[in-house]
């Protein structure tokens, strides 16, 4: 395969381009910034530089790679994850216009086929998203539609893969959350009856490839691990795959009061299955639950 990868260079891009370019395939990875390029190059990949929200560049790169397969995994989210709706604006243009952009660059290119990252948080949740996600709700549904129309009408086969909460130890918040957990500043909440679908982000670029060969045209996977946990959870595993102190508990009013989109995001109830995943991309996850994921995420935050 000659894979475009938009977002080559972010938390899912890196092990994509590493396990491609592992199975012999040629991978050309988009970046907004000269200065990853001799990441990219040692990765393996042919560095492209230009803006996903400006089409007429993004175009010139992509027909340029000349791609068998695109790839979306673009999102512009905070280092630390965002805190309010506020923070997704910059995501939701990406995912809006972005989307747009780099579905008619595909179809320029006379690429076979398109894969979309989404969130399996937002695009899987029917009535729990809160208010204030509902603009990135559209945004995510507004990606998920127009890669599926776009295949619907003939113009590429179009994938949507609504990937859970990624983590790994290698993964930056992952780490942070270690390095909180370490000091007692990242607290469980009393009652968590939030249940989230977390998935390796290992396994979550493994079922990217998956899907490269094996995803059917206009098909929506939920890419996420055999045990759906609350936050609360997530935060002992870590707390302890960490050899951290126990952390404390906050009342639930607690974050609701302190950060109000966090505190909704995180108690929605998601209960999600990788069934479909496992029979129709002969995926798996190598990591069925966030305990088995984490072990070995303390020496290496450390
Ligand atoms: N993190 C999660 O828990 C999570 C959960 C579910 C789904 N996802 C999905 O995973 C995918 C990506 O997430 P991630 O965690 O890998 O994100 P990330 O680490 O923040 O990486 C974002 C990527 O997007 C690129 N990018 C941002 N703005 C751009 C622009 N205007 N033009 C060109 N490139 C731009 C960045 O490239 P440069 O900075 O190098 O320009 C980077 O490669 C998305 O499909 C998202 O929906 C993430």
């Amino acid at each position: 395969m000659n894979v475009f990868l938009a977002g080559g260079s972010g938390a899912i891009g890196v092990p994509i381009v590493r396990a491609l370019v592992a199975g012999g395939h040629q991978v050309t990875a988009l970046t907004r910034s000269a200065a990853n390029e001799p990441m990219l190059r040692a990765l393996g990949a042919t560095p492209a530089v230009a803006d996903a929200l400006d089409a007429d560049a993004l175009r010139r790169v992509v027909v340029q790679a000349r791609p068998t397969h695109v790839i979306h995994q673009l999102t512009a989210l905070p280092k630390g994850g965002p805190r309010s709706a506020r923070d997704l604006v910059p995501t939701n243009r990406l995912r809006t216009e972005g989307t747009k952009n780099l579905v008619d660059a595909a179809v320029a290119a006379g690429a076979k086929r398109f894969i979309a990252g989404s969130f399996a948080l937002i695009g899987s949740a029917t009535s729990d998203v809160p208010a204030e996600a509902q603009a990135a709700a559209d945004a995510v549904r507004s990606m998920e539609s127009q890669v599926l129309d776009a295949s619907a009408r003939g113009r590429f086969e179009g994938i949507i893969l609504r990937y859970g909460l990624f983590y790994g130890p290698d993964n930056g918040m992952t780490q942070q959350m270690i390095a909180l957990a370490r000091r007692r500043m990242l607290p469980t909440v009393r009652g968590d009856r939030g249940l989230l679908p977390p998935i390796h982000i290992d396994d979550a670029a493994n079922a990217t490839i998956a899907a490269l060969d094996h995803g059917a045209a206009g098909s929506i996977y939920d890419i996420v691990d055999d045990h759906p946990v609350s936050l609360s959870d997530i935060v002992r595993t870590i707390a302890e795959s960490a050899g951290a102190p126990r952390p404390f508990a906050v009342p639930a009013w607690l974050p609701r009061l302190l950060a109000p989109y966090m505190a909704r995001m995180f108690a929605i109830r998601l209960p999600l299955s990788n069934q479909k995943a496992r029979v129709e991309l002969g995926w798996r996850p190598r990591y069925p639950n966030i305990r088995d994921g984490l072990s070995g995420a303390a020496s290496r935050a450390a």
